[in-house]
């Protein structure tokens, strides 16, 4: 009986790379032998269409358990997803550590600042402060070049006068009489000079009525003479002095 061999393109294929049976076996016993084998596989593969066309119609002919439902009873509780926790939440101590942290941080740094920064004022002990700067009296009486060297040896030099304002709050802390300050008349006497550098502004002078009036007196003083201001002196006399220094950076 002559059969139609479906697939055995596909089996030549397999096997041998070539094409069909037919154009591959010459002896007719061979021939005879693998239409056998063919045959054979025909019918496997038709049984296999079989038995997947009964599983896509009915597939509790076979014993192969269906996959549960959802409307079954599940035999197991199912488990829910795992919470996505926050970092934060799952240390519960950190929340509760770091006001008290911040508290006890705030208390150090105003306990700083009230006690070891107002020890000092930003200015030496027995020196006053005023502005960025730092006054010191100088009880003692001498020379304006001895009065400078006893500034620079603390770091200061003698009062430089930069405004009015600075000028009142040095008259109104001191002993009414006469101070040297850092005022100096030029090399060559022509003009006055703070001991500073800093240009000597004459809008910003605060002479006593007369004064400058002597040009053999080229050292400057504040001095009180039914008011307030200053004079041009001679250096060698003695007299009190007054220190300024910028404050205290840290
Ligand atoms: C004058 C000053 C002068 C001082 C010297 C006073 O009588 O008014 O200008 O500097 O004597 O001691
Ligand atoms: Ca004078």
């Amino acid at each position: 009986m002559d059969k139609t061999y479906v697939g055995c393109d596909f089996y030549c294929a397999v096997d041998l790379g070539a094409g069909p049976i037919s154009e591959v076996f010459s002896s007719h016993s061979s021939r005879k032998a693998h239409l056998r084998r063919a045959e054979y596989l025909l019918n496997m593969t038709t049984e296999i269409t079989y038995a997947e066309e009964k599983i896509q119609n009915d597939p509790q002919s076979l014993d192969i358990p269906n996959e549960p439902k959802s409307s079954d009873t599940p035999s197991e509780a199912p488990v829910a997803p795992e919470e996505k926790r926050n970092p934060l939440q799952s240390k519960p101590d950190f929340h509760k550590l770091l006001i008290p942290f911040l508290l006890i941080l705030l208390l150090a740094v105003s306990f700083f600042i009230a006690f070891v920064g107002k020890k000092w004022s930003c200015c030496p002990e027995n020196w006053m402060s005023f502005g960025s700067n730092c006054y010191f009296i100088s009880t003692e009486e001498t020379t304006w070049e001895k009065s400078k060297k006893n500034c620079e040896g603390m770091q200061a030099h003698l009062l430089v006068i930069n405004s009015k304002e600075e000028q009142d709050f040095i008259t109104k802390t001191v002993n009414k009489t006469t101070y040297f300050i850092g005022l100096l008349r030029s090399q060559d006497r022509s003009h006055w000079q703070w001991i500073d550098q800093t240009p000597f502004n004459t809008s910003i002078s605060f002479w006593l009525p007369g004064e400058p009036n002597d040009i053999n007196e080229p050292c400057g003083t504040l001095h009180f003479n039914n008011k307030w201001g200053w004079n041009d002196l001679r250096c060698d006399r003695q007299h009190r002095s007054i220190c300024k220094m910028m404050k205290y950076s840290s």
